[in-house]
This record gives structure tokens, C-alpha cells and sequence, in this order.
């Protein structure tokens, strides 16, 4: 029988801090076919994430198949807009979430993992995160901070990522990320230069794989999700009229599930999906296909 097995392989998800979105359908689908995972926690988010898992307000969500509860080997504190502890501001660094949880740069998690693994002790990387301040404005009223702040948080992370991580994966290892369709079409709605972070993201999929494949040996992608009202979506202000005009229009109509947009990504981080890398992959009910809506009947 082909499976997607990944047992023996360490996982990282970066971009956890509820059970509503991607990133904890991915965590608990590389968990289903027996990789071993940890997450990264954004600090301003770490202590309500901790809270919901001690109380068991994710248990429904954490079981998986076997009935047994998905756990995760660590949870590192992670704030991806900054490469080093030495470009953290005192304020942020002096600020109640913050000021406990030691390093939480990119570099400052990279060593921890380190310290608890090993210098070759990651298979699977995923980057479910993304951070527009000023997401709620459309391109034409955006700053340049606004901007800068959406390229930063949402794709300069990833290649910082690749940077930092690159070296302590073995061999084979896979970097997942995710984006949207507002890269390359207009999504009214979709603002804040985060249309713009999206692009540049997809961009640098392709340069990331070229790069890291030749330096570490392992596999860069991203997977086009389709709209799903996750905590950060929510955040847009129009999520739930995005998910359902896709519903009425993509070829597909049922609504898109973290638990598929899972399932891709496990696939992808997989030996199965050993020869692609550099690709962007839909999950979005085929949406991305049409070019033209379809009359309400
Ligand atoms: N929900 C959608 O409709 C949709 C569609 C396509 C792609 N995506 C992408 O999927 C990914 C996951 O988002 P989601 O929708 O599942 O929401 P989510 O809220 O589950 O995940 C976003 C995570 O990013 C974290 N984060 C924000 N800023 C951060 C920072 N500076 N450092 C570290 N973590 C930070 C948040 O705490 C949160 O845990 C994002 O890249 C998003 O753009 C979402």
C-alpha cells in the first residue's frame, strides 16, 4: 500500500497559536503519518495557546486516529520579524509577553533547536504565518512601514527561515509554506501590501529551492490555499464573504477544510513528493482555474 509515512522524521511548524487554523491541521496531519512535531508560537499569542492546551479546550481537535491526543515534542516562543535578539527593540523586548520566553528571534530558535536535537535533527519545515498591519487598507492608502511590515512578516521570514534552519536539516528535508491567490490576482479586500508579501513569497519559493536545494539537499514549496476563517483571516474583515463566493464559484463548491490544506502539506513534506520542489500548489477547490463568476441560480 503507497502511505505518506514519515515516522522517524522530525517536524517544525511555525505559525501555531489555535486549532483553527493551517498550521494546526498541518501539525496534526505530519503527526497522523508518524512524524514527530514541534511548533513555533508567536510570544503576544504563546500564553493563551498555553492556557487552551492545559485546560483541554484542543482536545477534541488533538485526537487523531489512533485516539490518541496530538502532542508536540516542543513549543518554541517565535517572533519571525526579527533575525537576531540583537534587532529586538528594548520595548519589545522589555514587554510583558515577551520579556520570559528568552530568544525568541529566528536565530534565537534555530539554536534552541540545536540544543534540544542536534546539528542534523530536522526533516520538515512549515511556515504557516503571516502578519499585515495595516491589512484592512487597500495598496493605494498603505505606508511604506505598513508595507515593509507585511514583506517582513510574511515573506522575508521564510527566507530567513531557510537561512537559519537550512543547516540543521537532513538531507531529503522540506520547507512548506503557505500563500493566496492575491499574489497574482486582485482580491479586492486583500490589503495592506499583503497581496504584495504573497508575491514576493512565491518568488522566493522558486530562488529558495534552486539555493537550498544545491547548498542542503532538501525542497522548497508553497501551497495556494484557498479562504478559511481562521483566526488571522478574521482579521481581513471579509473572510466569511470570501469563503463563500469561492463556494459559489471555484468547481468544487463544498468549503475548503484546514484538514485537506493538512494533507497536501504532509504530502508534500513527504519522500512522495521527492521531486517536486519549487512549485506552487493549489488547495483551493480549483478556484484559482476560473476566470469568470458564476451567475447565482
Ligand atoms: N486563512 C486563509 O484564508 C488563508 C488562505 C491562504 C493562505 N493563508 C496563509 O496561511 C498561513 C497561516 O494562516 P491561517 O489563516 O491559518 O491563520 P492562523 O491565525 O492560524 O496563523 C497565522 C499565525 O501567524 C502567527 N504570527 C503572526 N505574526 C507573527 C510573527 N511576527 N512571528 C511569528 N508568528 C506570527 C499568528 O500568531 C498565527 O498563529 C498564513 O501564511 C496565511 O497567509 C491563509
Amino acid at each position: 500500500m503507497l502511505n505518506i509515512d514519515l515516522r522517524g522524521k522530525r517536524a517544525l511548524v511555525a505559525g501555531v497559536a489555535d486549532d483553527a487554523g493551517f498550521g494546526f491541521a498541518i501539525a496534526k496531519a505530519l503527526a497522523e503519518a508518524g512524524a514527530s512535531v514541534s511548533v513555533a508560537t508567536w510570544p503576544p499569542a504563546l500564553n493563551i495557546f498555553m492556557n487552551l492546551l492545559e485546560r483541554g479546550k484542543m482536545d477534541a481537535s488533538r485526537k487523531l486516529s489512533s485516539g490518541e491526543l496530538l502532542t508536540f515534542e516542543k513549543i518554541y516562543p517565535l517572533d519571525a520579524v526579527y533575525d537576531t535578539s540583537g534587532e529586538m527593540p528594548e520595548d519589545v523586548k522589555s514587554n510583558k509577553r515577551y520579556k520570559d520566553v528568552g530568544d525568541c528571534s529566528i536565530e534565537g530558535m534555530a539554536q534552541r533547536i540545536a540544543a534540544d536535537f542536534g546539528e542534523k535533527s530536522i526533516d520538515i519545515v512549515v511556515h504557516s504565518l503571516a502578519n499585515g498591519p495595516e491589512v484592512k487598507k487597500p495598496l493605494l492608502e498603505v505606508s511604506r512601514n505598513g508595507y515593509l511590515g507585511a514583506v517582513s512578516a510574511s515573506a522575508y521570514s521564510m527566507v530567513s527561515m531557510v537561512q537559519r534552519l537550512g543547516p540543521l536539516m537532513r538531507e531529503h528535508g522540506s520547507f512548506v509554506s503557505l500563500t493566496y491567490l492575491a499574489s497574482e490576482r486582485v482580491i479586492p479586500g486583500y490589503g495592506g501590501g499583503m497581496s504584495s508579501a504573497k508575491a514576493a513569497l512565491e518568488s522566493d519559493t522558486r530562488t529558495l529551492a534552486f539555493e537550498a536545494g544545491r547548498k542542503f539537499g532538501v525542497r522548497v514549496n508553497t501551497i495556494s490555499a484557498g479562504p478559511l476563517a481562521s483566526r488571522a483571516a478574521s482579521a481581513i474583515g471579509i473572510i466569511e464573504k470570501m469563503v463563500e463566493y469561492v463556494s459559489q464559484n471555484a468547481p468544487l463548491t463544498e468549503r475548503l477544510t484546514a484538514d485537506e490544506v493538512g494533507s497536501v502539506a504532509a504530502f508534500l513534506s513527504s519522500p512522495l513528493a521527492s521531486s517536486i520542489t519549487g512549485a506552487t500548489i493549489y488547495a483551493d477547490k480549483g478556484y484559482h482555474a476560473m476566470g469568470m463568476a458564476v451567475p447565482a441560480t
